[in-house]
């Protein structure tokens, strides 16, 4: 295979590890740089730290000599391409750009003439050519556009989304000037099946902006109707499947817990930050859709605790079981997980919570919960099973044969009496379900 260059991905996260992967298959020679010297020595040895990259994958990179990991910013010596995946997550309410400075100074002294350097991080419209430009060139003393490539391509990964990858997701890139969006592009059109050219690397960020407004607002919206259909007495995923079926004019969005994830809670494009910057208005829906999605755990929690009410059961003292602790379907990230929020709310109201996820690592979980392993004791043992994250490693048949009584966030089961109604446990004296199992979705 011919070789493309040397590339270097700040850092080896969620987004920065499948890209480093990506592009080591096609041909790049990749330096991963990652502060954290933990996490370096793990990829070292063939240990991922991410779901989308299996340990194969990583195996194969290393012992092709394509992909290096590094923990020093002197592995980026001479390189080609920079590609910054850093976090950006605000913390307490300002922007998290700390870590985008700091892989701008990193990179600087290795910057070379000819060279291009691309920001992939979620943040605010204007970072590429205010901050993240501006701190190349201080430290480099080459001006971006005459000197050097720059330029903004957001990214979309899913993860967990086993159809849409890097490979085949259409990429949206820019460039400051002309000749760096033809750089940014050729290097995105040795990664991804198409790229999608925007004018600038404002309008890039805008776009990130757009997709995740979008996903916001529609999930707030199905949130809120979930909880007025609930007052009504009205099925809300009957209604918006049968709303589904208009073939024009609809998107099918379902309720859940709440948001999670890198974007959709916290964002430094979004309020309240954008609002000081220049925008001249609130952004008021996204601010209520942020809200409405917020309340989520809080609403949950409520249906819990009324379901065991029904049951006469308080929430102090009695055994709740989650299924899932991660924000998402078939991954193990609990990065700002409304999960983690409904167990913390349900252990302060004194319920003995456990959790079970096949997905999570329980050293990345700082909750007041046991993470078991989901088996029918567990199930049998629990006065209500709340269901977080339809899991496909969830065993569907088991948890509707043994749980006693279920709250579905996800309508993962068919809601109503449970079946069958009578059974043993193999190893048991007594029925361990009784007729009255129930399952009520959100
Ligand atoms: N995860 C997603 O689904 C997703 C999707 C789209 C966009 N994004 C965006 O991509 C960016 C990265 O998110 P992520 O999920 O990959 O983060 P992550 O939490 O998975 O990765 C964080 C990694 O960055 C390293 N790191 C932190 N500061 C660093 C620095 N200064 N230099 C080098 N390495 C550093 C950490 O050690 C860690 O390994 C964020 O802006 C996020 O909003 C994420």
């Amino acid at each position: 295979m011919e070789e493309l260059g040397k590339l270097v991905v700040i850092d080896q996260g969620h987004v920065g590890l499948p890209l480093s992967m990506r592009a080591a298959e096609v041909g790049w020679r990749v330096v991963g740089l990652d502060v954290d010297e933990h996490r370096v020595a793990r990829l070292a040895t063939g240990e991922s730290c991410v779901d989308d990259v299996s340990d194969d994958q990583l195996r194969d990179a290393l012992d092709g000599g394509r992909y290096r990991p590094t923990a020093s910013y002197t592995g980026a010596e001479g390189f080609d391409v920079a590609v910054v995946t850093v976090p950006t997550s605000p913390r307490e309410g300002t922007p998290g750009l700390t870590a985008v400075t700091e892989a701008a100074r990193g990179l600087a002294p290795y910057l070379r003439a000819g060279a291009t350097v691309i920001l992939e991080s979620t943040t605010y419209p204007g970072t590429t050519e205010e901050l993240f430009g501006p701190t190349l060139e201080a430290g480099s003393r080459l001006v971006a556009g005459r000197d050097f490539r720059l330029g903004y391509s957001p990214e979309r990964l899913d993860p967990g989304n086993r159809t849409w990858r890097l490979a085949n997701t259409p990429k949206v890139v820019s460039g400051v000037d002309r000749a760096s969006l033809a750089a940014v592009q050729g290097f995105f059109d040795t990664i991804a099946a198409r790229t999608v050219p925007v004018s600038s690397t404002r309008a890039a960020e805008f776009a990130k902006l757009v997709e995740g407004a979008f996903r916001q607002v529609n999930i707030a919206l199905v949130n809120e109707l979930a909880m007025v259909a609930g007052e009504l007495g009205v099925d809300v995923w009957e209604a918006i499947d049968a709303a589904a079926t208009k073939p024009y004019g609809f998107m099918r969005f379902t309720p859940g817990p709440g948001v999670g994830g890198h974007w959709l809670p916290l964002d430094p494009s979004g309020p309240p930050w954008q609002t000081g910057r220049g925008a001249g208005r609130s952004p008021r829906f996204l601010e209520l859709a942020r809200d409405i999605n917020d309340q989520m755990p809080e609403y949950v929690v409520r249906r819990a605790g009324q379901l065991l009410n029904d049951r006469g059961r308080p929430v102090r003292g009695s055994r709740v079981l989650l299924l899932g602790l991660s924000y998402k379907k078939n991954t193990g990230d609990v990065g700002e997980s409304p999960a983690v929020r409904i167990a913390t709310l349900l252990a302060r109201l004194g319920a003995d919570v456990r959790a079970a996820d096949p997905h999570v690592d329980p050293a990345q979980v700082c909750a007041p919960v046991r993470l078991v392993e989901l088996d029918e004791a567990e199930l049998a043992a629990a006065d209500l099973v709340v269901v977080l994250v339809d899991h496909d490693l969830f065993p569907r048949g088991l948890v509707s044969r043994f749980a006693r009584a279920v709250l579905d966030t996800r309508r993962w089961l068919p809601p109503g009496p449970a079946v069958p109604a009578q059974r043993r446990a193999p190893d048991a004296e007594s029925l361990i379900v009784p007729a009255s199992a129930w399952v009520e979705s959100l």
